[in-house]
């Protein structure tokens, strides 16, 4: 549109305070042929051109023409599944804060529903909520009938690496079948979009480090890491086959820290399987000693080396990705991307820095090497930084600060002087 040729610009602002949207549109009426032009703008920055009547603007219409508008934008909803887990809920406030409407489903079986008010108390919308499995499709399918999204987050699955070792079937059963079930009935319903939750586990030890998404996948090291490579192919043949889905997948790579608030954050069950909830437990006294799983590997100071990203970060990477599909810029009907920091960091490091930052000293003892650590991993993210204008902005120094506020807030410590 050439801006020179328009003679009245007028700017209108329409909260939608229930839904929390903020919807710009703009009034252009052109010079040459009085044909007045109506874009819409909404907050996920999709825009939409409108040309109306020739006969100068009549405000009442203008009205009615805007408040339709913002009605069916409503439908531009996210079906966040697993919304009330550690990437979920940060996932919901981001798209919450970037204007959309959003349905959790989750089951519960590892977040608590209480994480919901949270949510509600950083962004003062309260998201809609069902307690519902992935895996029961009638279940899923009365929200689908209601029709109130046009993508999915899928978040649901099962994670414990060293517990989908024991228990391979549940793993399989729970994280392919809800994946299932979720695609058929996009299909069903002629739901576009999927944002899916994969993991950089896809690339077992690559040999030539950082990763990128065509650094090869190996064979998993679990069945946990086996249901993402498989969840991958069933999207990549899906999509192939039915034209009216896109997906997309991001691989993450070590996801830590918890909102600036701390009013969400990471919520283990039992003995935490990953470094961070283990090093703030410790910290707080709940765990005795962290234990660090050997100093012999070829890397600079001998401990692994992972590249570790702002929970918030990875959180605002599914709204980049997300924006990519519903504004049609993609260049594959599958596209996958890397969402880490570019950033190796070894334990150690993480460590040191954490008692830094936080003016703590931590219990820490050195043990032997554990079964099914890789030595280094650590990403290339220049694809996600170029197509999706995604960037990992979060300093080490916020992340480990954050993480530790949370695990105060939870032990009730009086965190608001800080
Ligand atoms: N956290 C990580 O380090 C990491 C790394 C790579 C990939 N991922 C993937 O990201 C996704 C989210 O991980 P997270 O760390 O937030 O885990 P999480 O356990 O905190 O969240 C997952 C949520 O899904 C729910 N859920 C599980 N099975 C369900 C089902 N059948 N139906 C409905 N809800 C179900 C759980 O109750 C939980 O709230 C998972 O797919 C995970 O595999 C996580």
């Amino acid at each position: 549109m050439v801006l020179r040729s328009l003679e009245l610009l007028v700017l209108l602002f329409c909260p939608h305070t229930s839904l929390g949207l903020a919807n710009i549109i703009m009034m252009l009426r052109t010079k040459a042929t009085c044909v007045n032009l109506f874009i819409f703008v909404n907050l996920s920055g999709k825009y939409s051109l409108y040309i109306l009547s020739n006969n100068g603007p009549n405000i009442t219409l203008f009205y009615y023409f805007c408040t339709s508008l913002i009605y069916s934008d409503m439908r531009k909803g996210v079906l966040v599944t697993g919304g009330t887990g550690y990437i979920g809920s940060h996932t919901v406030v981001e798209l919450l804060e970037a204007g959309y409407y959003v349905i959790i489903v989750d089951n519960l079986s590892n977040s608590d529903e209480s994480v919901i008010d949270g949510i509600e108390a950083i962004t003062g919308i309260r998201p809609d909520f069902v307690k519902a499995d992935c895996r029961n499709i009638e279940t899923l399918e009365k929200l689908f009938e209601k029709g109130r999204f046009d993508s999915i987050i899928h978040f649901a699955a099962a994670k414990a690496v060293g517990e989908s070792v024991e228990k391979p079937l549940e793993y399989y059963h729970n994280n392919i079948l809800s994946l299932i079930n979720i695609i058929s009935l996009m299909r069903r319903y002629n739901v576009p979009n999927l944002v899916f939750s994969s993991s950089c586990t896809v690339y077992g030890q690559p040999e030539v480090l950082p990763a990128t998404e065509q650094t090869p996948r190996l064979e998993a090291e679990s069945p946990y890491g086996n249901t993402k490579r498989i969840c991958e192919d069933i999207i990549r043949d899906s999509v192939k086959a039915y034209d009216s889905i896109s997906a997309i997948a991001l691989r993450y790579f070590n996801p830590i820290g918890a909102h600036p608030s701390a009013l969400i954050g990471e919520l283990p069950r039992g003995i935490p399987n990953n470094l961070l909830p283990y090093v703030t437990q410790t910290a707080a006294g709940i765990r005795e000693v962290l234990s660090i799983f050997g100093d012999d590997y070829n890397t600079p100071d001998g401990f692994c080396i992972r590249d570790y990203i702002d929970i918030n970060d990875l959180a605002a990477a599914h709204v980049a990705a997300l924006k990519r599909m519903i504004c049609g810029k993609m260049k594959e009907n599958f596209e996958v991307f890397n969402i880490g920091t570019g950033r190796g960091v070894s334990t150690m490091e993480i460590v040191k820095t954490f008692e830094k930052v936080n003016g703590l000293s931590l219990k820490y003892r050195i043990t032997g090497r554990r079964a099914g650590d890789i030595e280094a991993m650590w990403a290339d993210p220049s694809y996600a930084n170029e197509e999706l204008g995604w960037y990992a902005r979060k300093s080490l120094y916020e992340t480990l600060r954050s993480a530790w506020k949370w695990q105060q807030r939870l032990c009730g410590v009086d965190i608001s002087d800080e």
